[in-house]
């Protein structure tokens, strides 16, 4: 194939809005470049198509570590494997309710899909830290029977202009051609990023891919957003999602129940001080970190106790 035909199959394929062909042939050219001696060149192009592609002009070898994986948007996927059920997660009653009523219509979508309507998929959960939004998206997937993917946003910010939303855009195909999860985990890490590597206008561009791509996106599973700082986030972009959880900061009366069971994991005992500290965590995850330091020292105890009784 000439550079001629490789161009205009590029052109086609980005007039088509093929963004997966368009890599494709992006890498094509890229490696004819590289059999044809000019190296610098090719070394040129792959930095231009990489996300972070400006230190690769230096030469330096980024997180990408073959073309493939780039091309593939799953180099910016990283699977998440723990298998947790929704009853495992403490919610509002409310939000369990919901998220149930939401596993139910899903179940039930190619139904709906006959009667005209279409099944809920696109997620937003928000909430301070370690209050079960991640987790939740886990169990989402083993409810669902789905793999779940969380989204390294380094891997899809871009130093080009306009490559954010090429890769945006590869992401959003990857979760409509594949039944997964597709989880946006703290998508205000793309507002802290002002500044280095990209101006306010680029994160204005961003920010509108993303609203564009969650508008028309029609994932094969569900795409769930999390957010700890949701006031950061645009206000059109909620707009774009199907159901809002939020997950507040936990009760002292559900940190209490909380506590026992993590405690009774471990065959602890809660006492009196260390519940006090457990209701007074900020968040699920400081309760059940407290816990566990307890547990691991209560096992050390014990080991050197014996330890100590088996010395001669
Ligand atoms: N609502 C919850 N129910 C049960 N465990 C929780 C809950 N929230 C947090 N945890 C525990 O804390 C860990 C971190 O929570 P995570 O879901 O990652 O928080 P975030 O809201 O920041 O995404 C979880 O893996 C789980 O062990
Ligand atoms: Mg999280």
């Amino acid at each position: 194939m000439t550079a001629a035909d490789r161009l205009a199959k590029l052109f086609q394929s980005i007039a088509g809005r093929d963004w997966s062909r368009a890599d494709a042939i992006a890498l094509e050219i890229c490696t004819d470049s590289d059999e044809k001696g000019h190296h610098a060149m090719a070394r040129r192009l792959r930095g231009a198509l990489r996300p972070n592609g400006r230190s690769m002009d230096n030469g330096r070898k980024q997180h990408v570590s073959s073309p493939d994986e780039f091309v593939n948007p799953l180099a910016a996927l990283k699977p998440l494997t723990r298998a947790v059920r929704l009853d495992d997660v403490v919610l509002k009653p409310r939000w369990r309710r919901e998220l149930e009523q939401f596993i139910r219509e899903w179940r039930c979508r190619e139904v709906l899909r006959k009667e005209g309507l279409s099944a809920r998929t696109k997620l937003f959960f928000h909430g301070p830290p370690g209050c079960g939004k991640s987790l939740t998206a886990m169990a989402l997937g083993h409810e669902l029977s789905l793999p779940v993917y969380v989204v390294r946003f380094d891997a899809v910010i871009g130093a080009y202009l306009g490559q954010t939303a090429v890769h945006l855009r590869q992401l959003f195909h990857f979760a409509e051609v594949t039944p997964c999860v597709l989880l946006l985990d703290e998508l205000d890490a793309l507002g802290k990023r002002r500044g280095n590597p990209l101006d306010v206008g680029e994160l204005d561009r961003i920010v509108i891919s993303l609203m564009q791509e969650l508008e028309h996106a029609d994932p094969a599973g569900a795409v769930v957003a999390t957010s700890n700082l949701p006031q950061h986030l645009d206000d059109a972009l909620w707009r774009r999602f199907d159901l809002v959880v939020e997950f507040p900061c936990p009760a002292r009366r559900d940190l209490c129940t909380f506590g026992q069971a993590i405690a009774a994991k471990f065959g602890l005992r809660l006492g009196a001080p260390l519940t006090r500290r457990v209701v007074a965590a900020k968040s699920f995850a400081e309760a059940e970190t407290l816990i566990e330091s307890e547990a691991r020292r209560g096992i050390v105890r014990v080991i050197e106790a014996e330890n100590g009784r088996a010395a001669p």
